[in-house]
């Protein structure tokens, strides 16, 4: 990427020097994607992490994102330059929710999408992403399975794998949950010619409408790739930036209004410049819940 500003630069020189590798989510500000080695949605963050021969990893997302990070490679100095930054959906289940499910439904395998804390991945059987889901909840060696925390994501997969029973945890994203069936249907009267893509975080009256459910990657890929010159994506709105700067022959809308996850906000340059120069803000985890986490985000990796 050309013209990048001072700080940007001053980034990429400690990138260097330190030999870091920086991972960041499509929800961080444009100016921190731009200086990042990967962009990427959550599985690929997952993957990419797993597969660094860096020493220092810089994790430019949420606190489960860095959290992942540092459970696939324990050996690695993780740093988050927001540790404030948090995703409420995560913190919408406990490890003692998981434990009461469990002794509730004896026969169910956990599935937990990877927007959870590191305790709950310990008590889970298998993670999985957005990307990831239906593919391991068909796969999963269990004729039912206890979701936790997205019912959104849950209801998508359940619906989609009718041969398993599901019980689903009730928790949800803020941002994600704001937007309405009202909005899809204003944005679709305004732009009749537009497809849809949105993400499976919203619930189910949003995304019967969509021409694509998927992860952020999946969105900017279908974005890519379809005929339609207008789009309306149903999700975070650096998703809308992203896509306007990259695709300035298409026209491209967010649906509703202030589609914005202000955890992934605080993820600014200078946050990131700070971080680097000073190695701070490392993730820790207590070996125990470090090795437990593993084996559920091994089973997402692999799978
Ligand atoms: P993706 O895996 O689609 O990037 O989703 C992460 C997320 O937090 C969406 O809100
Ligand atoms: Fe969490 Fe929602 Fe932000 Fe994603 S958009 S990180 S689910 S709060």
């Amino acid at each position: 990427m050309e013209n990048f500003n001072e700080l940007q630069n001053e980034i990429l020189r400690l990138k260097k020097e330190k030999n870091a590798l920086i991972l960041a989510h499509y929800y961080v500000p444009l100016e921190v994607q731009d200086v990042a080695d990967a962009v990427c949605d959550s599985f690929a963050m997952a993957q990419k992490a797993a597969k660094a021969e860096q020493d220092l990893i810089v994790v430019c997302g949420v606190r489960f994102m860095g959290e992942s990070a540092k459970i696939l490679s324990p050996a690695k100095t993780v740093l988050l330059p927001a540790p404030d930054a948090g995703c409420p959906m995560a913190d919408m289940v406990t490890p003692g929710d998981v434990l009461r499910l469990r002794a509730e439904h004896p026969k169910a395998k956990v599935m937990c999408y990877v927007n959870s804390s590191a305790a709950v991945k310990a008590v889970s059987d298998v993670c999985c992403t957005s990307s990831s889901a239906l593919r391991i909840a068909k796969n999963l060696d269990s004729e039912e399975i206890i979701f936790v925390p997205d019912v959104h994501l849950g209801s998508f997969v359940a619906a989609r794998v009718p041969e398993k029973k599901f019980w689903l945890h009730n928790g949800f994203c803020p941002t994600h949950h704001k937007i309405t069936e009202a909005d899809v249907l204003a944005a679709k009267r305004a732009h009749p010619e537009a497809v849809f893509a949105v993400h499976p975080e919203c619930g189910d009256d949003v995304v019967k409408h969509g021409d694509l459910v998927g992860s952020t990657a999946e969105i900017l890929d279908f974005a890519r790739r379809t005929e339609a010159k207008e789009i309306l994506i149903g999700t975070e709105g650096e998703i809308v930036a992203r896509l306007r700067r990259e695709l300035p022959e298409k026209r491209v809308w967010g649906v509703g209004a202030a589609f914005v996850c202000p955890n992934m906000k605080k993820v600014t340059p200078e946050a990131l410049f700070e971080c680097m120069r000073d190695e701070k803000y490392k993730v820790e985890l207590p070996e125990d819940q470090l090795r437990r986490a593993r084996e559920s985000l091994d089973r997402m990796v692999n799978s």
